[in-house]
């Protein structure tokens, strides 16, 4: 199968950002006497920001009010953005530039498919934003991943089929996602813990493995 439609997550996969968000949270945790851990983190990986929260408290076995939770998390969204400021090209995970470049050059269609409101200032601050020819961000969705939406929204926006696509995804509730929507899906992680992947890879720098499926 030749696919001609790329789709890359961005936390965790084109930036080294998803540390930022576990920062915030434990910032936010500790402050709030709740207990959270990496286990916990991996749960909020790809999952939008209130129903993170909701995943601590639970964890917790602690309830907040709906006005609480908008506080708190706009709290942790603030301390999230404040180490943000500072990413810089430096910040993409190996492999995404020489990646990226080369299916340029096949021609192949490009989008960021966020759950993070955050993505158009992340993709800015990398200097991405006109490498893609789209980018779907939590605030043009309804559903977050697992559903597919996310991904049938960036591959319509890029004019290519569903099953003509590969997703890049470092989160398990990704995968889900990109299997629901016919996608091949590329794990970029730990292989046990994105065991539905289509295929596993630790980043992104086996470009020529990679680039196979373009071929
Ligand atoms: C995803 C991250 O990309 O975005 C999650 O994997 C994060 O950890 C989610 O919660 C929402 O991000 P934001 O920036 O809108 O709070
Ligand atoms: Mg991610």
């Amino acid at each position: 199968m030749r696919y001609c439609g790329a789709i890359f997550d961005l936390d965790g996969v084109i930036a080294d950002t998803a540390k930022y968000h576990y920062l915030a949270w434990k910032r936010l945790a500790d402050e709030l006497g709740l207990y959270f851990d990496e286990k916990i983190n991996e749960r909020l990986k790809g999952i939008g920001r209130l129903e993170s929260l909701e995943i601590i408290l639970q964890e917790n076995g602690r309830y907040f009010s709906r006005r609480e939770k908008e506080y708190y998390a706009n709290k942790k969204n603030e301390y999230y953005v404040e180490m943000i400021r500072r990413i810089t090209p430096k910040d993409l995970l190996p492999g995404v530039a020489d990646l990226i470049s080369n299916l340029k050059d096949l021609g192949v269609k490009l989008a960021v498919a966020s759950a993070s409101k955050n993505a158009p200032a992340v993709l800015k601050n990398l200097g991405l934003v006109e490498w893609f020819d789209y980018i779907v961000d939590a605030g043009q969705i309804k559903k977050g991943k697992p559903d597919p939406e996310i991904f049938l929204v960036a591959a319509r926006n890029i004019g290519v089929k569903p099953r003509e696509c590969v997703g890049f995804e470092d989160s398990v509730a990704g995968i889900a996602a990109l299997k629901a929507a016919g996608m091949f899906a590329v794990g970029v992680g730990d292989e046990k813990r994105l065991k539905d992947a289509d295929l596993v890879v630790k980043d992104l720098t086996p470009t020529e493995q990679i680039l196979k499926l373009f071929l």
